[in-house]
């Protein structure tokens, strides 16, 4: 199909390693040894979820993509729901200009449990040209959409250039957030949580939409489809878990052998290293987290474990404090006015946008 050999849409980003120190710590955590995954075709693992003509599966049907275009979005739905497990997949955002694009990469149980579902997300925010992707990651159990667990971030590279390993742990003890071998989110259960911790079975969703209303600039910057199609790649398809039937209820399927495994997997737990990297990635890239916005929850929801070199970027407020919005320290400050006269848009990646 020749449709699959023009690939190359993307514009060059100039990098944030143009910013020399980043570069170091980056690379010294992207070493780390990758987990040892069994990857799925799209016909193993997923269904088309809706516009199908708008997924587009290679010859080996190991790669999908997604797009949306100005009749609609796209999106793939796992075949199987799952009682707790490891998913993910390496996925490659659209180029150009994507402003008003959210690509989401999900679990959730919405069409078995309309009123009481579980939820867990990493939602990609586009942007307008020039300026860096953000994403989100997010936690619903048992109906908890009016208690949002919300944390955003920056990301430290370009995701329109190439593919990175995006992945949700979720287990009965935690869930974990990956970008690639990074965890950059733990949620440790925790009984006080009670119901909100999503506990029933779900299964996994991956989605390109319109979300012009609210994804950039709080809905300023809408999709401008002179440049469809925007198209969302998502390959090295990861299911590990204990698959279930989500009619047969949760107490009649056994999973405890499928659970012993997962919990017993790298990716299950973080090592000391693997914790350096998250505090790496928290302490530079977190723009919001809902653990230290006093005013939503003057009590931090129980799960919260408030980390002091995390909560002394955050004002009351859940945003980051005016010093840090600039850049996060006094040297990227220094190295941005650096960078200024060599690359606007250098300026542009290492600088953080308005918030949502
Ligand atoms: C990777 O996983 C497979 C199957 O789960 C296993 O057979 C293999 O030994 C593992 N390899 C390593 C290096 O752990
Ligand atoms: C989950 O929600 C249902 C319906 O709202 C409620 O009856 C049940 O007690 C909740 N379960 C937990 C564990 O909170
Ligand atoms: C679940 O499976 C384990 C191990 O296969 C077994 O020991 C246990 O009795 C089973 N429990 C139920 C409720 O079927």
């Amino acid at each position: 199909m020749e449709y699959w050999t023009h690939s190359s849409l993307q514009r060059s980003v100039v990098p944030l390693c143009l910013l020399l120190f980043l570069c170091i710590s980056t690379t010294t955590f992207l070493k780390a040894k990758a987990f040892n995954l069994t990857t799925l075709t799209f016909s193993d693992s997923y269904s088309p979820l809706f516009s199908e003509f708008n997924i587009r599966r290679s010859p080996d049907d190991k790669t999908v993509h997604l797009l949306l275009n100005r009749f609609s979005g796209s999106g793939i739905i796992s075949s199987d729901y799952y009682n707790y497990g490891f998913f993910s997949a390496s996925i490659k955002m659209p180029s150009k200009y994507t402003a008003g694009i959210v690509v989401a990469f999900y679990t959730s149980n919405v069409d078995t449990f309309e009123k009481n579902h579980d939820e867990l997300d990493i939602e990609f925010l586009g942007n307008v040209q020039g300026k860096a992707w953000r994403f989100q990651t997010n936690v619903y159990g048992n109906g908890s959409v009016s208690r949002g667990r919300e944390e955003r971030y920056r990301m430290w590279f370009d995701p329109s250039k190439d593919s990175h390993r995006y992945g949700i742990l979720w287990s009965p003890r935690k869930v974990i957030f990956y970008v690639d071998k990074i965890p950059i989110r733990e949620v440790v259960r925790n009984a006080a949580m009670r119901g909100d911790y999503p506990s029933k079975p779900m299964s996994v969703y991956a989605t390109i939409w319109d979300a012009s209303s609210w994804a950039t600039n709080g809905g300023k910057k809408k999709v401008d489809y002179r440049y469809q199609p925007f198209i969302a790649e998502f390959k090295d398809l990861v299911l590990e878990g204990c698959i279930v039937d989500p009619i047969d209820q949760i107490p009649s399927s056994n999973c405890t052998d499928q659970i012993a495994t997962l919990l017993a997997k790298d990716y299950s737990s973080i090592t000391s290293e693997g914790r350096k990297s998250m505090r790496w990635f928290r302490e530079r890239y977190m723009y919001y987290s809902y653990c230290y916005d006093n005013i939503r929850y003057p009590v931090p929801p129980p799960e919260c474990v408030i980390i002091s070199s995390e909560r002394e970027r955050f004002k009351s407020s859940g945003g980051l404090r005016s010093n840090i919005r600039l850049g996060a320290t006094r040297r990227r400050h220094h190295l941005r006015r650096i960078t200024k006269r060599q690359s606007k848009t250098a300026v542009a990646a290492s600088g953080l946008e308005a918030l949502i």
